[in-house]
């Protein structure tokens, strides 16, 4: 029997591993990718997203069921079509043209029998209300009788070495009950566990559930990490306590703010939908945007008092920057705390180095060029700087190196001593 044809569009962070994953299991995959440098690096075989080790798209390639192309056509008379494109903020506002763009350009290869699943995060309604009449008028099929419409929430960490795409259980749903069986089917073959929801809406909450979740904690201990330094009580010691109790509590840390495809966005789809329906503020996702937003210029104030203890300014000062991912052991810079950092330092005249051998600016496209000089971490380069500032613990940071030099230290990491000074 011949394989069963796949076709993942958006060839990401979340698209390349579901890819790979689909490959594995014996489906003939075409990842549909739009950004042309993307698509040559993955038919060379050079994988960009760090969960997936070169090899392992190699081996893809190899078994002769994957593609990628930037031509929708390869999608021609799939049985399974996931949609894992970017769902941004524009002006504030979710910008679903990826979504609809996806939605215009498979309708006309779907046919009979076939499944869509969207993975992308988005606001609840988005499947049944934006893409399911794109689908239909494209192809005059109907969802529920003719094809399958679902919703699947990707729930990828991306460097956690532990829960991966097939060991981390799927939320899954379907427009109707045979929806759900057809997305059920897909799953099955792909993840461990699914776990079935009564509709696409909720599903589509389930998401943005967990990352508010996220996002309000990590802004309930930025702000308290601001008030503790200030009443002079150790922030970190309070927290590794807490963390004993096995019951009711769950470990937050505090840093230099949120970034990446998820916090610093998905919360706002939700906020927007209740003001946009329901004419209110989701007062939660505000006070957590407006604390966690803020953390940046925090940490620039406590730059600017650690030189100042040392009777230096701002201008002119060279400050050492390790990471400018949002998270340690990723490439992703979107949205990073990191780069609004750079900015505002650079903004008060610091000389700024930055390190992070994961970023790689030629596929991270930042919105604007960041105003300070990348280099290696180097003993000279830590040497001549008024003060390091670390942003990002990224596993193969060698931070030894930092003996004896002025440290501001916004992960704790580093062990107590008189030169690191704790966030
Ligand atoms: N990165 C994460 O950790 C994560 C986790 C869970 C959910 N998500 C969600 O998954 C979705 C994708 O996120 P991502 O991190 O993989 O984004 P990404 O930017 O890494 O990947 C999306 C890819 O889609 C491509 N693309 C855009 N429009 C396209 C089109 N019309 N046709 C084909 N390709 C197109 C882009 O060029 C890009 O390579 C988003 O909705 C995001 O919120 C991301």
């Amino acid at each position: 029997m011949s394989p069963k044809k796949l076709v993942v569009i958006g060839q990401g962070y979340v698209g390349l591993p579901l890819a790979m994953r689909a490959v594995e299991v014996g489906f003939e995959v075409v990842g549909v990718e739009i950004d042309p440098v993307r698509t040559q690096r993955l038919t060379d075989g050079d994988s960009y997203v760090e969960d997936i080790p070169s090899e392992d798209l190699q081996k893809a390639i190899a078994t002769g069921r994957y593609l990628a192309t930037t031509d929708y056509s390869a999608a021609a008379g799939f049985d399974f079509a996931i949609i894992t494109v970017p769902t941004p903020l524009r002006e504030g506002n979710p910008d679903l043209s990826f979504v609809e763009q996806t939605g215009h350009a498979i309708a006309g290869h779907l046919t009979p029998g076939a499944t869509v699943v969207l993975e992308s995060t988005t606001y609840p309604g988005t499947t049944q209300e934006l893409l399911q009449p794109l689908l239909e008028d494209g192809s005059s099929l109907k969802a529920g009788i003719d094809f399958y419409l679902g919703y699947s929430p990707e729930r990828i960490d991306p460097g956690n070495p532990i829960y991966g795409l097939t060991n981390t259980p799927k939320v899954i749903s379907g427009l109707t009950p045979s929806c759900l069986t057809a997305v059920q089917g897909l799953y099955a073959t792909l993840v461990d566990t699914t776990v079935s929801v009564s509709g696409t809406k909720e599903a589509e909450l389930t998401k943005l559930l967990e990352n508010t979740f996220r996002h309000v904690n990590i802004a309930l201990v930025n702000e308290l990490a601001v008030f503790a330094h200030d009443l002079g009580i150790d922030i970190w010691e309070a927290i590794d306590a807490a963390s004993t109790k096995p019951f009711g509590y769950m470990r937050f840390t505090p840093g230099p703010g949120v970034g990446g495809h998820c916090l610093p966005v998905d919360p706002s789809y939700l906020s927007w939908q209740v003001k946009r329906q329901l004419g209110q503020s989701f007062r939660f996702i505000e006070l957590a945007n407006d604390v966690n937003e803020h953390m940046p210029n925090y940490v620039v104030q406590r730059v600017t008092s650690a030189l100042n203890e040392r009777s230096k300014a701002v201008k002119g000062s060279r400050v050492l920057i390790l990471g400018l991912a949002y998270k340690k052991n990723t490439s992703d810079a979107r949205e990073s705390p990191s780069t609004r950092v750079v900015q505002l330092l650079a903004g008060l005249g610091a000389d700024v180095r930055v390190i992070d051998p994961h970023v790689d600016l030629t596929v991270v496209h930042l919105p604007e060029p960041l105003p300070a000089t990348q280099v290696s971490l180097t003993q000279p380069e830590v040497d001549v700087a008024d003060l390091t500032l670390l942003l990002v613990d990224h596993d193969d940071f060698d931070l030894s190196i930092l003996d004896g030099a002025p440290v501001l230290d916004t992960r704790r990491v580093l062990a107590p001593a008189d030169n690191i000074e704790i966030l």
